[in-house]
């Protein structure tokens, strides 16, 4: 779920396999990096409506989130620990809700 480094590769590898949406807010991520066959849609794994419009799933993989970039180790570390922390929480919640 996503097109950052880690998620672009899993959703890339398994698209023959499995149906794949992968959200991202594009705060690093790039659609480009996702090859023919995943759906991509732009929204933000803290947002409970973003996470609705992907709609009912089987599997959840949450890989969006702020990276261990050195771009983030400064005033950024404190902001991305919270999107990390904040987008599991509400994942979590979204997945509950899902049943
Ligand atoms: N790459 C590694 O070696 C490594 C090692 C250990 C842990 N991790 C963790 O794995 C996760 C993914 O790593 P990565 O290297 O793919 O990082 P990445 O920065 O390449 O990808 C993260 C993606 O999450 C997206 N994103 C960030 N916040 C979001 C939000 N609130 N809603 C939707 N999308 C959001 C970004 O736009 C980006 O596409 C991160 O949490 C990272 O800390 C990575």
């Amino acid at each position: 779920m996503e097109p950052g480094f880690i998620g672009s590769n899993f959703c890339n590898i398994n698209r023959n396999r499995y149906q794949i949406t992968a959200l991202d807010n594009l705060f690093l991520g790039d659609e480009r990096n996702l090859e023919e066959g995943v759906t991509f849609m732009n929204g933000d794994a803290c947002n409970m409506d973003d996470l609705n419009k992907v709609g009912p799933v089987d599997f959840i993989v949450h890989l969006a989130g702020t990276s261990s970039a050195p771009m983030f180790m400064d005033d950024g570390l404190i902001d991305g620990y919270v999107n990390s922390v904040q987008s599991f929480i509400t994942v979590l919640e979204w997945a509950r809700k899902m049943g």
